[in-house]
């Protein structure tokens, strides 16, 4: 088929990248998805079993760290653009090993520009975006945003490799001109993400009475969005944001964690018909997470003013329809928990 553009999005089948080819595969029949994933521990096809006959989607099981799978990719597809997610990216494991985030978010980042760079010699319109994180801009104290201004100060070995991997992505504007664009988002929650993270764990350890282990006093803050809305925000920057220009992406919505544990429990007692209070008696004050950012903080009022995007899904209602989604996909969890996930996160965490 004579497709318009034939887009790369890699790590379509995690957490976030999964929405992003769902929404890109649907509102642009005109647009090839090409999902290009190695499938890692976070990596789940079922993600994207809805959509995954549609003539304008295909899947390239491939590593960003190996520069013949790209160059494969970018031959059998045709590649014009490039929407890129794979990483690694939870901070706790990239406490446990440095090194693969080095190696999948630095070097894989870097294969890439490089495979973009050197096929990308016509005439025709391209686009490498780059899909980054608020963490980039360190911690902030009880006040203050991050702006696209803020300085770059990562502190966690996953933080620092985004940053790493920003900073590559705007020398091959600088030096090359490659077409770039570049997000820094806050944290997400909904569907489909692996129950690593603070929300989908908590969920999980909720159903099962398990305890919920709360780093430190759980005081610190993050700003917390909604997939889809994420999702949406990628596309708006996607087809109309300035090449060269970085775009914060925020929920305008800051909890700290105890206090969002807190309505989980009771929204999860109301669920589960328990209780008023039997899903907080499973919390369990543990140790700190190693330099531990205390706050994320995002404006994202640029997005706003320039391409007109703003978050708009409210946080209850959110949070009431990513707890719906797990509870209706026990089955989900149970495989994604049964990988290699299961073995490593007793390994190294005990059997939380
Ligand atoms: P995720 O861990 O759920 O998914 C990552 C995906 O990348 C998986 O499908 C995995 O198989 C794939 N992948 C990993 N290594 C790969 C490799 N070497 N080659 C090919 N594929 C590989 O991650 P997520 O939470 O969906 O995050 C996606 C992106 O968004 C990341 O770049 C992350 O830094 C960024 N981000 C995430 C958040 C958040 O709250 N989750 C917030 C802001 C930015
Ligand atoms: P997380 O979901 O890992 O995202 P990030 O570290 O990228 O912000 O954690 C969100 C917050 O919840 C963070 O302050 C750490 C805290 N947290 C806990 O207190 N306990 C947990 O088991 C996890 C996974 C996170």
């Amino acid at each position: 088929m004579n497709f318009k553009r034939r887009i790369l999005v890699t790590g379509g089948a995690g957490f976030i990248g999964s929405h992003v080819v769902r929404r890109m595969v649907q509102r642009h029949p005109d647009f090839l998805i090409v999902n290009f994933d190695v499938l890692t521990y976070a990596g789940n096809l079922e993600n994207l079993v809805d959509i995954e006959k549609e003539a304008n989607y295909a899947f390239f099981r491939g590593d960003i760290c190996e520069p013949s799978d790209i160059e494969k990719a970018f031959a059998e597809h045709q590649i014009t653009d490039i929407i890129h997610l794979a990483a690694e990216s939870h901070v706790d494991r990239s406490i446990l090993d440095p090194l693969a985030f080095v190696r999948t978010n630095v070097m894989g980042t870097a294969n890439l520009l490089h495979a973009a760079r050197s096929n990308w010699k016509d005439d025709q319109e391209h686009r490498f975006y780059h899909v980054s994180t608020d963490e980039v801009y360190g911690s902030l104290g009880h006040e203050g945003f991050f702006t696209e201004e803020t300085p770059y100060d990562p502190r966690s070995p996953y933080s620092a490799s985004k940053a790493s991997s920003d900073h590559l992505v705007r020398s091959f504007h600088h030096t090359f001109g490659l077409p770039v664009v570049i997000s820094n988002c806050s944290n997400n929650y909904g569907p489909n993400q692996f129950p690593e993270k603070l929300i989908p764990l908590f969920i999980s350890n909720i159903v099962e009475s398990k305890p919920l282990p709360v780093y430190g006093k759980g005081e610190n803050v993050r700003d917390w969005l909604y997939v889809e809305d994420h999702a949406e925000a990628i596309e708006v920057i996607f087809l109309n944001g300035t090449v060269g220009e970085t775009y914060n992406i925020g929920g305008n919505n800051e909890w700290s964690n105890i206090s969002l544990i807190q309505e989980l429990c009771s929204q999860m007692d109301q669920r589960l018909s328990r209780e008023a209070g039997e899903s907080a008696k499973l919390i369990s004050y543990v140790t700190d997470r190693a330099g531990h950012d205390f706050r994320y903080a995002i404006d994202c009022s640029k997005l706003e003013r320039t391409l007109g995007w703003k978050p708009s899904m409210d946080f209850e209602t959110g949070l009431a329809s990513t707890i719906d989604w797990y509870l209706s996909n026990p089955t989900w969890i149970e495989n994604v928990k049964s990988g290699s996930y299961q073995q490593y996160y007793s390994e190294q965490y005990g059997n939380r």
